[in-house]
């Protein structure tokens, strides 16, 4: 059986006038039917500009894209035409970003907006798309859908305005959604709402969702599967509850130190120190060895960049000294 999507190394680079900033260095995940697979990683780690990658979204240049692979149920995304790519996208694919202020039309009412979505893929009456438009606000719980859809985007909350977006995101029944941060921009309370009706949403779509985001108290509570990025690249990626109990790389370890946990005081929390490489000259060595812990000293973590090896059957580390982090915490 393959996977939904295959990524193999995705190298994603910008060139700019300070010089080539290598934003994403030899990326390779895959993502199965009906998966919920979160990307974390801190911001500037390459969540975004992978998934941007993935969905053809990026502007080459100044992005320059190569991989050896990006297979959508088999089908090469990287050979695909801009036709093709806007054709899977909205319809196989759909996405939400963090700011659907940007992704919304201001000018349009809410509803119509959704029935575009689903007259653009699909062989229905004006009145079929808005009636669809209806039933779907009522899916993601938007009180009052009728008179809802009738409205403008600048008189929805944030919170409804994200709602308005997945029901967008989930209008063709996608088998890959891709939800970038969608919840950054939301109060707490709302944040928890907005991730229940995307889980809900990815139950009754049956879609496999890449879930991005900076937050590991989110991955607790939505992932299946993990990736972790930093500077660029994969440093480990499982299952969640693999990772969670027994992380394999310096990096997730740090993560998992900062994140608020119910068997500890607040004031013990441990923020890594340090900050991300610089991406226009990254080292030769382990991007995180300047912030590490378990690098202190050691000449192999300067010196030679570690690759992704398994340590499991789907979990994968890629630290030199990962099998000092066994039984860490
Ligand atoms: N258009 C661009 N031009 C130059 N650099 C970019 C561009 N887009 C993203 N980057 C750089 O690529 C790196 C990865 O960015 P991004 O994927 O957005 O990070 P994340 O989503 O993990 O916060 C960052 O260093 C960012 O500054
Ligand atoms: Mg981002």
């Amino acid at each position: 059986m393959s996977a939904l999507l295959e990524v193999r190394d995705l190298v994603v680079e910008f060139g700019t006038e300070a010089g080539t900033v290598h934003a994403v260095n030899g990326v390779s995940f895959d993502v199965e039917p009906g998966e919920m697979l979160c990307v974390v990683g801190e911001s500037g780690s390459g969540k975004s500009v992978t998934a941007m990658a993935v969905l053809g979204l990026l502007r080459r240049p100044p992005a320059r894209v190569s991989a050896s692979g990006i297979r959508f149920r088999g089908e090469d995304l990287l050979a695909a035409t801009p036709d093709r790519l806007r054709a899977l996208r909205g319809d196989d694919i759909s996405v939400i970003f963090q700011d659907p202020m940007t992704a919304l039309n201001p000018v349009h009412r809410v509803g119509k907006q959704i029935a575009e979505v689903v007259r653009l893929h699909r062989p229905v009456t004006r009145k079929q798309a808005w009636q669809r438009a209806v039933d779907l606000l009522t899916l993601v719980g938007v009180p009052d859908p009728d008179s809802r859809a009738r409205q403008y985007p600048h008189e929805f909350s944030g919170g409804m305005r994200q709602r308005v977006m997945i029901a967008m995101a989930i209008a063709n029944d996608p088998a890959l959604l891709i939800a970038d941060e969608p919840t950054t921009a939301l109060d707490v309370t709302i944040q928890a709402q907005v991730l229940g009706l995307l889980r809900k949403a990815q139950r009754e779509t049956g879609a496999a969702t890449i879930l991005i985001t900076h937050d590991l108290g989110v991955v607790a509570e939505m992932a299946d599967r993990v990736v972790v990025m930093y500077g660029g690249a994969i440093v480990e990626q499982g299952d969640v509850t693999t990772v969670f109990a027994a992380p394999r790389h310096p990096y997730t370890l740090g993560l998992l130190e900062s994140l608020p946990r119910l068997d500890r005081d607040t004031e013990e929390l441990t923020p890594i120190s340090g900050s991300p490489p610089n991406l226009v000259a990254p080292p030769v060595g382990c991007t995180f060895a300047a912030r590490c812990p378990v690098a202190a000293g050691r000449d192999r973590c300067v010196t030679e960049r570690p690759g992704l090896v398994p340590l499991a059957p789907g979990h994968a580390s890629a630290c030199h000294f990962h099998e000092e982090l066994v039984m860490a915490r």
